[in-house]
């Protein structure tokens, strides 16, 4: 099969083996020029597939030598669609990973059901006996609840007013008004019902309860602040409630695990493309920007950069060891004063039609389209291949 991309909406309806493979294989490959790190070796990752799951995965492997098992949601090729992006990268990480003589598995499923963390469960304890490192790392359009079954949806809405932002239109390439109204109590209970901390706190009650959570045992989830040209859309929106939900979650769960001696973080992170990060409106517009600005002062960063700052400077780092209120930044480049100050001059000119953009919108299209495998220079999409590769352990 010759795929090529074919883009709806904010999201590309197809990925390429080969090309997925190939953005895999790169940030393995910047993992293995860095300093090895002295970290987890037992870690399960939910939400493994793609963003920063993914490099969280791949830098417990490659940099910290760890065992890691992996939980997602992705769909393999069947009648002629290719598989989901998520299940190519996991199949090159899992041939990369068993290759190199690591330990690497995955459950494709709900990682929201009983079910799944049940199956899991069961998979720690045949296979690793107990987890040091816990990554929480879903984004979730939905979710149903393993009690009650109510099945919640997210929205990215604004919460109290309307909000009027410019945008960036992914379809004409051209930047426009969006007006989002403002969420409904029921939506916002939705939102925190799906990305706020409930699920994270039941893997973690389950775990524990199945005493496959290793003494001293990390747990770590990711969130979102921003600057104030997104508050109204993030940190004040229906997700900015629901990452509220997850730092109280941390607090919870800190408290839960204190007798293991284990800890709970939530890691603040950079903005950056990935599937999730496409659909939330305005913010696309906001990262070209910052994208431009980093990329001059040499301080930009992809998932991969940031997940291995995270682990091997922060979380398991003695000399810089997180704080008691276990909140990391690793943000921090994004939230610097001189670089907030750029972009917000840019944001204004960008409002009053003032600069142009087109290199920055051509940048962030190809960073987008490489998260399903398009457009690397080493990968000669005309040639026929292979859309139905499995995945070494799956289980589903
Ligand atoms: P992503 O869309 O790249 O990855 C989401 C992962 O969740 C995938 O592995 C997917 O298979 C999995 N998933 C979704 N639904 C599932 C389900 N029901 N069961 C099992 N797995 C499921 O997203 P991204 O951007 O890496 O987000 C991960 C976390 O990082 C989120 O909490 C997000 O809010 C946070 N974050 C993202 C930022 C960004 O700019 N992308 C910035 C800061 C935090």
């Amino acid at each position: 099969m010759i795929i090529k991309p074919k883009f709806r909406g904010f999201i590309c309806t197809t990925s390429h083996p080969v090309g997925c493979a190939h953005s895999v294989q790169e940030q393995i490959n910047y993992v293995k020029r860095q300093k090895p790190i002295q970290g987890p070796k037992n870690v399960l990752v939910i939400g493994a597939s793609t963003g920063y799951g993914l490099a969280s995965r791949i830098v417990a492997t490659f940099g910290s030598g760890a065992s890691t098992l992996g939980v997602f949601l992705e769909k393999p090729a069947s009648n002629g669609n290719t598989a989901t992006a998520g299940w190519y990268n996991t199949a090159a990480f899992e041939a990369a990973a068993t290759e190199a003589g690591y330990y690497a598995k995955s459950i494709n499923g709900d990682a929201f059901s009983d079910q799944v963390k049940e199956q899991t469960i069961a998979l720690i304890k045949e296979e690793l006996g107990q987890i040091d490192l816990v990554v929480y790392s879903i984004a979730a359009p939905r979710r149903t609840h393993p009690v009650s079954g109510e099945t919640f949806t997210s929205v990215i809405k604004p919460i109290g007013d309307s909000f009027t932002s410019k945008t960036v239109d992914m379809n004409s390439n051209e930047i426009v008004d969006v007006t989002l109204e403002p969420a409904s109590e029921q939506e916002i209970r939705s939102t925190v019902a799906v990305m706020g901390g409930e699920d994270w706190e039941r893997w973690i009650h389950l775990l524990k309860e199945a005493d496959v959570l290793a003494p001293g045992a990390t747990t770590i989830s990711y969130s979102y602040i921003g600057p104030k040209i997104t508050y109204p859309i993030y940190k004040e929106g229906t997700i900015g409630r629901a990452k509220d939900h997850l730092y109280t979650t941390s607090k919870e769960i800190n408290k839960h695990i204190e007798n293991i001696n284990g800890r709970a973080f939530v890691a603040v992170n950079k903005a950056l493309v990935t599937q999730a990060s496409a659909a939330i409106p305005v913010v696309p517009l906001y990262l070209m920007l910052l994208a431009r600005v980093l990329g001059k002062k040499g301080l930009d960063e992809n998932c991969i950069e940031q997940m291995y700052r995270l682990l091997a400077s922060r979380l398991y780092n003695t000399e810089n060891s997180p704080n008691e209120d276990h909140l990391i930044r690793i943000d921090d480049y994004e939230m610097q004063n001189d670089v907030q100050a750029e972009v917000s001059a840019l944001w204004e000119k960008v409002c009053i039609g003032e600069i142009d953009i087109v290199q920055d919108l051509e940048k962030y299209r190809k960073e987008f389209f490489k998260l399903f495998g398009f457009g690397f220079d080493d990968v000669h999409y005309e040639e026929d291949v292979k859309e139905d590769v499995s995945i070494l352990s799956i289980k589903s």
